[in-house]
């Protein structure tokens, strides 16, 4: 969906919205100093430590660790996505936005295009649905699933009739081209030149974004046994299975309300869900959870339940989630169904409180988890006590609340009848070796960074003449803090591509969370750095000096080593590099005391 607002224009509401004017419009703001200060509204607190930046166009929380530039203010506020909140800002700032569906006279993107083919699409099949004499199967099919017709009207569902060809005419007919249908996935080519319609004698489920534009469809067949069961529109430039979620656009006001979520698989998991009240359902379309829907979704909330099928295709796909949900601080719940149900037959068979009954046994996901192990393996053998361990340990190091892990080690620990500190020591042992340090979401921890690194990233930002300087003398892999490489690379790598480089848009260009928190807490903590020539060749020496120590370190256990094993030529050659980094510390040095 990247793409939808042009670049130039992103760039020119960035300038003309004023982060300190658009944030009064939510809440008082109250000078201090350069910045202004205000009491969070993103938790509750007595003392302000929220600070809004005009100088650097950006706020930091420094209770609850938020922050970001003006776009993103406005998205947490409202709970909007980029576009949306762009959207907005562009209204107040008077900025005009290039229009979808209007005939305007600018030339209409091939998104419009592709979303205007799409909405006629959507509208022909409902109306064969609703009125065409072939419909009758369909109708039949659905009568006989129990789903109505305002079902039918408020999901919009459509038929897709057994006809070669009776989408193409139409759409010929509403003037989109056969490249824009082809383009939408709506047709197929044929063997043997023309096309065909891609959906044919099926129930069409369209696909809407979040904000009901359609973008996509899924057929289902009306006989079961027949293949493929569903046939989904492909990607395409505006559709991307592993991004949307099948009904976000109904469910994300009742989200907000409930401030839950329920996740499901299907798309009649979901319309039937919906039907009995449980309106804050969205689906997943059959895959597992990517980490874009996750960010989506937590937007609305952080209370996700999942409810899949007991099955043991539901069973991974809930699995899989985890890795994707623990990174990005979300603690989903696990609702496990009897087996071989889904949440549609369940609703259907059992009704809503049973329904009620299962999202209140939810599982946190480690009980999940620990609970498929042991019946995945036999606990009391000692073989796959280790089995159990080794796959239970990866979810575990993805959480980075300590007591919330020391309560599992425990468990662990109890149920395979070992010591603790076994597993601790197993646990330490897997988060050596492969174990990069989650970015951990609890923000108040603040994060190790390199002081002389972060002067640097200061510096270079508030006077881009000094990045060149930077990367002459510094490669990426000089700094030592992991946060900072990512913000450092991109900072020299828009430098080269000779655009200004400047925080809030960084934090648009970076386009994660960890970044963003990252920039905005080191430029809203930082006094202000006057003698930029001098302060920035020690930030270079310190970092270089370092970079010294840390590979004379190196070559020191790699001597002992030689020596040990009698190489008296390789030890010579260490000797010889350390020589020559040493003295490359001492000119540094020396640098440090004359510059
Ligand atoms: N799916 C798909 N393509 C397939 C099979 C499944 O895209 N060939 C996706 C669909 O989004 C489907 C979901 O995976 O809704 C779950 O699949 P399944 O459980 O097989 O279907 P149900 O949703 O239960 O559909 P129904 O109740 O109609 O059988
Ligand atoms: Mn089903």
């Amino acid at each position: 969906m990247a793409g939808y607002i042009p670049q130039e224009v992103i760039e020119e509401v960035r300038s003309r919205a004023d982060i300190v004017e658009i944030i009064s419009e939510y809440i008082p703001l109250k000078k201090s100093g350069g910045n202004f200060k205000a009491l969070c509204p993103f938790h509750n607190e007595k003392t302000s430590s929220f600070m809004v930046s005009p100088a650097k166009q950006i706020y930091h929380c420094f209770g609850c660790g938020v922050g970001g530039n003006v776009f993103n203010f406005v998205m947490m506020h409202e709970h909007l996505s980029f576009h949306e909140a762009i959207k907005k800002i562009a209204a107040n700032v008077g900025v005009k936005l290039p229009e979808i569906n209007k005939k305007s006279s600018i030339a209409e993107t091939l998104f419009n295009k592709l979303l205007k083919a799409n909405e006629l699409t959507m509208l022909f099949y409902h109306k064969q649905l609703l009125e065409s004499r072939e419909a009758v199967s369909v109708k039949t099919y659905l009568k006989s699933r129990d789903f109505n017709r305002a079902t039918a009207e408020n999901f919009k569902l459509g038929f897709a009739s057994s006809q070669w060809r009776s989408l193409f005419e139409y759409l010929l007919k509403e003037g989109i081209s056969d490249k824009v249908m082809a383009q939408a996935g709506l047709i197929s080519p044929r063997q043997g030149g023309g096309y065909c319609d891609r959906f044919r004698n099926r129930l069409i489920f369209p696909i809407f974004n979040s904000y009901d534009k359609v973008i996509g469809f899924g057929g289902r067949v009306l006989e079961d046994g027949q293949m493929p069961k569903y046939l989904n529109s492909p990607d395409t430039p505006v559709f991307s299975k592993g991004k949307n979620l099948y009904g976000l656009n109904l469910a994300k006001k009742f989200i907000l309300e409930k401030d839950r979520v329920i996740i499901v698989e299907g798309y009649t998991d979901c319309i039937r869900a919906h039907e009995n009240s449980f309106k804050e359902t969205v689906a997943t379309l059959g895959t597992a959870l990517t980490v874009e829907q996750a960010r989506s979704l937590k937007r609305y909330t952080k209370n996700f339940i999942l409810i899949y099928d007991a099955d043991d295709a539901g069973e991974l796909a809930a699995l899989r989630n985890l890795d994707v949900l623990l990174p990005e601080g979300v603690m989903p719940r696990i609702a496990v169904l009897p087996k071989g149900s889904d949440p549609d037959d369940y609703l259907r068979n059992s009704g809503i409180d049973n329904f009620n009954k299962i999202i209140e046994n939810t599982k946190n996901i480690f009980d999940y988890k620990l609970q498929l192990l042991f019946k995945k393996y036999n606990a009391s053998s000692s073989e796959d006590k280790v089995r159990i361990t080794e796959e239970f340990l990866p979810t575990l190091s993805l959480v980075s609340n300590s007591v919330l892990r020391s309560i599992y080690v425990k468990k662990l620990a109890e149920a395979l009848n070992v010591g603790e500190v076994n597993i601790l020591s197993e646990l330490s042992k897997f988060q050596k070796a492969v174990y990069k340090p989650v970015i951990s979401k609890d923000v108040n921890k603040k994060k190790f960074i390199d002081l002389a690194e972060k002067i640097l990233l200061v510096i270079m930002l508030d006077d881009n003449e000094f990045i060149a300087n930077a990367k002459k003398e510094l490669s990426i892999d000089d700094f030592i803090s992991d946060d900072i490489r990512p913000i450092i690379s991109k900072t020299f790598e828009l430098y080269e591509e000779n655009k200004k480089v400047k925080p809030a848009a960084l934090i648009d260009e970076l386009n994660d969370d960890e970044s963003r928190i990252l920039i905005t807490s080191v430029f809203l903590d930082m006094p202000e750095i006057k003698d930029k020539e001098k302060n920035f060749t020690d930030c270079i020496i310190s970092i270089k000096k370092r970079c010294i120590e840390s590979k004379l370190n190196r070559i020191k256990l790699k001597q002992k080593e030689a020596q040990q094993k009698d190489m008296n030529e390789e030890a010579q050659e260490l000797l010889k590099e350390a020589t020559a980094l040493i003295k490359e510390r001492k000119e540094l040095t020396k640098k440090k005391n004359y510059g």
